[in-house]
């Protein structure tokens, strides 16, 4: 047996053997979950309020700093009128806040975390860092000038998981394109 195969071969051995751990079904979802995605966090008063024009984007996808600017500009939010009375803005924010992406270890969380640079918020996701150039190689055609998607601000409408918050290429279909192959 040539060396390389023989210490392959005795590295795999004894890891197999070594970690005779079972996962349960549900620790299985919760690491991929972990793994390609954002806490999969909802409350039925944030669906409804921030779901009706967009996805109800996950807290995870952004700073608290972040949700608290947007939270306190709703009257003028992207061109629409989307003012609360103060009972829901509150719950909402506390929502927001609790599960932000500064306070998750979920791998989505940590890596738009990181792309920021100190303080920044920004107030839209898909102009952070990371998330940028996550999408920088897809042409307009597939996103700006496509009439089903039109903005990198429409998830849900490429990400197929995104409702789950679940981000990784396998479960992406660009409307009239189909899966990206890169
Ligand atoms: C009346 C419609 C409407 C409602 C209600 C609404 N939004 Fe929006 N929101 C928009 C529009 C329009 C945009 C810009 C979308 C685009 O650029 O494609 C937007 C964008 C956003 C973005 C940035 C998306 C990105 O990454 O570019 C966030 C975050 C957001 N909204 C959060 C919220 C939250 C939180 C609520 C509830 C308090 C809410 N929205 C309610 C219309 C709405
Ligand atoms: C036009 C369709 C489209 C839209 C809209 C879109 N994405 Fe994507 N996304 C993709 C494609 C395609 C890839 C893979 C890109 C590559 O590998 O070059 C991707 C990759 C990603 C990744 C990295 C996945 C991995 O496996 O590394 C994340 C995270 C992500 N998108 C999050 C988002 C979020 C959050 C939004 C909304 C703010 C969004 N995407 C909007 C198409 C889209």
């Amino acid at each position: 047996m040539k060396y390389p195969v023989l210490i392959a071969s005795l590295f795999l051995t004894t890891t197999v053997v070594s970690i005779p751990v079972v996962f349960s079904d549900d620790e299985r979802r919760e690491y991929r979950q972990r793994s390609v995605g954002v806490a999969a966090v909802n409350l039925p008063l944030y669906k409804e309020e921030c779901g009706s024009c967009h996805m109800a984007y996950h807290p995870g996808l952004l700073p608290e700093r972040s949700w608290q600017k947007i939270m306190a500009g709703l009257e003028s939010h992207f061109g629409d009128n989307a003012e609360l009375d103060s009972n829901s803005t509150k719950i909402i924010t506390d929502f927001l806040k609790k599960y932000s992406a500064d306070k998750s270890s979920y791998r989505r969380s940590t890596k738009i975390m990181r792309s920021l640079v100190k303080n920044d918020s920004p107030i839209r996701i898909s102009e952070t860092p990371y998330i940028k150039h996550e999408h920088d190689e897809i042409p307009d055609k597939m996103i700006k000038r496509n009439q089903e998607v039109k903005s990198l601000a429409n998830c849900n409408a490429c990400h197929t998981t995104a409702e789950k918050g679940i981000y990784d290429e396998d479960n992406v279909k660009i409307p009239g394109y189909g899966k990206w192959d890169d």
